[in-house]
């Protein structure tokens, strides 16, 4: 059987779908000590694995650094999607991507689908959009996920996510701060790693919005986190504007028979206070 190729190691999203996809020993990992340096020995290594499928997990998600780091957001989120949607292209294999919330300006919409107009009115966003068509042109039957607000297990501190973050600085009892003035969607990781396999495994192709329903404040969520933990604590809600960010990017999907069939995804509220219920012991 041909082994399944995920374009990631270390990541939040690597390491869910190394826990939630049956594993037989044919799903590869390749983080990025792993890759020779130029695209054309990737090529080659690629081309000698002939994967059944590439599914790309790699990609920017600390907004502050990509502001600073402009040409290896443009690798991430452009060049490495569109090589890997070319090499799929040319071997005839399934291609997912994973993209982002950001590529909506944020402003007059409650939630937006996937046929709604894309503005993206940062650099992280605007990268994450380039990528999409970049992506869309090297191979049409591309599949690309766009997510939001990703949150589960970490394998590593430095990936702690932001309910978790949450939880352990009022555990410390210092007062967390969060902003008050944005709404978005989150979405459990093991949950994104399960649909990406029922897109990957599907026919469909184009884009999917892949998030729980509905759409809160980061203030909110901070808020339910800490009531599922059965924490009580004060948050500040604070305001920052450090650069350009969506006031509502909260996704909603009009494509939810591929994703989930006859029933419903779980409400932002479902998945969190799941999540965090594991924390109550702890
Ligand atoms: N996290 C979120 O809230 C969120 C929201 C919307 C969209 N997304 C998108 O979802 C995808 C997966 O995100 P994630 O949360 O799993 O990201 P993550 O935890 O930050 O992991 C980043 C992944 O990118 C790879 N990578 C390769 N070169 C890198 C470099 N120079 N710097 C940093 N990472 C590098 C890493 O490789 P190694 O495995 O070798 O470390 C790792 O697998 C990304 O496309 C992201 O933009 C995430």
């Amino acid at each position: 059987m041909p082994p399944l190729l995920v374009w990631g190691k270390q990541g939040l999203l690597a390491q869910a779908i190394r826990r939630t996809w049956t594993n037989d020993g044919t799903i590869l990992f390749w983080g990025r000590h792993d890759l020779p340096e130029t695209r054309e020995q990737q090529h080659r290594k690629i081309c000698r694995l002939a994967p059944s499928a590439i599914v790309n997990a790699s990609g920017f998600t600390n907004l502050r650094r990509a502001q600073a780091a402009p040409h290896l957001v443009r690798e991430l989120h452009v060049e490495t999607p569109a090589f890997l949607a070319t090499v799929s292209r040319n071997l005839g294999i399934p291609f997912v991507t994973t993209s982002s919330d950001y590529v909506f300006s944020g402003h007059g919409r409650i939630a937006w689908t996937e046929t709604d107009p894309t503005e993206p009115i940062n650099a992280y966003g605007r990268s994450k959009l380039e990528g999409e068509r970049a992506v869309l042109t090297s191979n049409p039957n591309a599949k690309i996920i766009r997510t939001a607000g990703l949150f589960g297990r970490a394998q590593a501190r430095s990936k702690i996510s932001f309910p978790e973050r949450i939880l352990q600085q009022a555990r410390f009892g210092r007062v967390p701060e969060v902003r008050s003035d944005l709404t978005t969607s989150i979405c459990h990781v093991d949950d994104l790693a399960t649909d990406i396999l029922k897109v990957l495994m599907s026919s469909s192709k184009g884009i999917f919005h892949v998030a729980h329903a509905g759409g809160a404040t980061w203030l909110q969520i901070a808020c339910y986190a800490l009531k599922s933990a059965g924490v009580s604590s004060q948050i500040k809600a604070i305001q920052t504007p450090d650069f350009p960010r969506p006031a509502c990017s909260t996704l909603a999907t009009n494509r939810p028979e591929v994703l989930y069939g006859r029933s419903r995804g779980k409400t932002w509220q479902e998945a969190l206070g799941e999540f965090m219920r594991g924390f109550c012991d702890a």
